[in-house]
């Protein structure tokens, strides 16, 4: 599923997108049209935070964290979030772009809770943002499937 939204994004020559290590599908009981949505701004943020002129980097990975998590990681070498906009971004309308709704991360952090998981970033001004989203794993894996 991450790599079918990926693809959206391919045709820009300046930004690389990759995959870290996925070695199995994962199950979450989570609805798929919403679950695409959070990935879909993700990414999309991620690609609009390299600044104009530079290469960009943007990184997929996804770790199981214990027998019960899934936690997927959204990675680039953007901007960064600045201390103030840090604790605004999950709030409904905050956005620094002149295009952006700024509902994107809100309703993000909605859909992750409704999901039972949580979604997090770590960010360091100039260098890139990471973006976390933990979801629980449904405890028989044995219908996963890369649909
Ligand atoms: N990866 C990131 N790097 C730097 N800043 C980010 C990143 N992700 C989010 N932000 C900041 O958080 C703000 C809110 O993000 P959010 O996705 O909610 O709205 P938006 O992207 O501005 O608008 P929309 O999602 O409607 O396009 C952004 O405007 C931006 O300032
Ligand atoms: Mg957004």
């Amino acid at each position: 599923m991450l790599q079918s939204l990926t693809s959206l994004y391919m045709s820009s020559p300046e930004c690389h997108i990759y995959f870290g290590r996925q070695d199995k599908p994962y199950l979450i009981d989570a609805d798929k049209t919403q679950i695409n949505r959070v990935f879909t701004n993700l990414l999309q943020n991620a690609i609009q935070a390299i600044p104009e002129g530079q290469e960009g980097h943007v990184a997929i990975s996804m770790k199981e964290e214990g027998p019960h998590w899934v936690v997927v990681e959204v990675i680039d070498n953007g901007a960064g979030i600045s201390p103030e906009a840090q604790e605004k971004i999950f709030v409904p309308n905050f956005t620094t772009k002149s295009s952006g709704t700024g509902l994107g991360l809100a309703m993000s952090k909605n859909i992750v809770e409704q999901a039972g998981g949580e979604i997090w970033f770590r960010t360091s001004p100039g260098m890139g943002t990471t973006f976390f989203v933990r979801l629980p794993l449904v405890a028989d894996q044995s219908e996963a499937s890369y649909s």
